[in-house]
């Protein structure tokens, strides 16, 4: 199996690394960086729970060898957050009661601040439609909904202090 050098840029931190030519972006993050917060659920493109940003965009990172994200600027669900201050929308998963066993919980959040840099102030159907790669076996999703809600007025509120 042939290797290859690249460079991922991971929550700020700049990282050189070698990657043989079937290596999973995946299995990076949690293996060698031990992002642990990006889950592997289904491991084809149909659950979200490996979901990370690229930049802005979010991606399922179970999908892509990681050869291919050489170069990428890549958040995970640990980088979003300023040390200990949470994010609103992670505030609004924890005070909405939007998380039960977790499993979904880092994917979704990551899935839903893509959301929000995209469209600050979406209905409900457009929360419901930007999330539908994202399953959660628990909570109903009317809680993440409401999180989502939340958390965009939450942000509205902050950008016209
Ligand atoms: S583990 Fe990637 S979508 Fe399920
Ligand atoms: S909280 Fe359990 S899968 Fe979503």
């Amino acid at each position: 199996m042939s290797e290859h050098a690249i460079t991922l840029k991971v929550n700020g931190k700049t990282h050189n690394i070698t990657v043989k030519s079937n290596e999973l972006l995946l299995n990076v993050l949690r293996e060698r960086f031990y992002l642990t917060g990006t889950k592997y659920g289904c491991g084809l493109a149909e659950c979200g729970a490996c979901t990370i940003l690229h930049g802005d965009r979010s991606v399922m990172s179970c999908m892509i060898p990681a050869v291919v994200a050489d170069g990428w600027e890549i958040t995970t669900s640990e980088g979003l957050a300023d040390g200990d201050k949470l994010t609103p929308l992670q505030e609004a998963f924890v005070n909405e009661g939007a998380i039960q066993c977790g499993f979904c919980t880092p994917g979704m959040v990551v899935t839903a601040t893509a959301l929000l840099k995209e469209n600050p102030d979406p209905s409900e159907d457009e929360i419901r439609d930007y999330l539908r790669g994202n399953y959660c076996r628990c909570t109903g999703y009317g809680a993440i909904i409401k999180a989502v809600k939340k958390a965009a007025g939450e942000m509205k509120k902050e950008t016209k202090k």
